[in-house]
């Protein structure tokens, strides 16, 4: 039987991961953060000293790098990498920054598309990245690019830090989220991009129950 995916891409702080969870759980679907899957190698790279800018070594390291999402539970999954729990140290922008950067990668991207592809189970997924609906599961029949402004984006992501207790500074959590956007647009491989046949949810300003229902009614009456 064909299963069904619904992908959500767009750039960070765009309100994708908390959307696409909670549209998973409204459909009963898979969930796939694959943002987190390119935190866990960026952060596995720096753990084993790994030259983060040599594509060979960090594709090497992804190969070898364990990760496993586990359902705590009605919470965040959290995310195993190599036996350890790095929820945590994955949700910081330092650990963004080194995702970017391996991210750009084509060998990088290459290793990691299987694990990617075996998310794809029955009743059906939801899919979260920057390449979901153009690279990874290009066949997919509901394609949702999501977006909102620069700076509501950078304010979603320092409250939810804030609400973490990680403390940063706004200004130069703008100024790290759009160098970030700059690198994933701007890269040769896999760029941040909608789908020629997605359609585009803007968020800015929209309460997040709103978004959700806007998402959703990108699939037919209740898949
Ligand atoms: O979505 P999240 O902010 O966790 O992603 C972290 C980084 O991982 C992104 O900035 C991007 O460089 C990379 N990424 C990617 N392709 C994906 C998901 C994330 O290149 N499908």
């Amino acid at each position: 039987p064909r299963i069904p995916i619904l992908t959500i891409d767009g750039p960070s702080g765009s309100g994708k991961g908390t959307i696409s969870r909670a549209v998973a759980e409204r459909l009963g679907w898979h969930y796939l953060d694959s943002g987190a899957i390119y935190r866990a190698v960026g952060l596995a790279a720096a753990w084993e000293g790994v030259d983060l800018s040599d594509p060979e070594a960090v594709a090497q390291c992804a190969a070898r790098t364990e990760i496993r999402f586990e359902t705590q539970g009605s919470g965040e999954p959290h995310v195993i990498v190599n036996g350890k729990d790095a929820t945590r140290q994955l949700r910081m922008e330092t650990a963004g920054a080194a995702a970017s950067a391996i991210a750009a990668h084509p060998p990088v991207r290459a290793a990691l598309v299987e694990l990617q592809h075996r998310f794809r189970r029955l009743p059906g997924l939801v899919a979260d990245g920057r390449d979901m609906g153009t690279v990874i599961f290009p066949d997919a029949p509901y394609k949702v690019f999501l977006t909102a402004s620069a700076e509501e984006r950078a304010k979603r992501r320092h409250k939810q830090l804030k609400e973490k207790g990680v403390s940063v500074n706004l200004d130069s959590l703008l100024h790290e989220i759009a160098a970030r956007d700059e690198r994933d647009a701007g890269r040769a491989v896999a760029p941040l991009k909608p789908a020629d046949d997605a359609v585009v949810v803007d968020s800015t300003g929209t309460p997040i129950t709103e978004v959700i229902e806007r998402v959703l009614s990108v699939l037919p009456e209740k898949s």
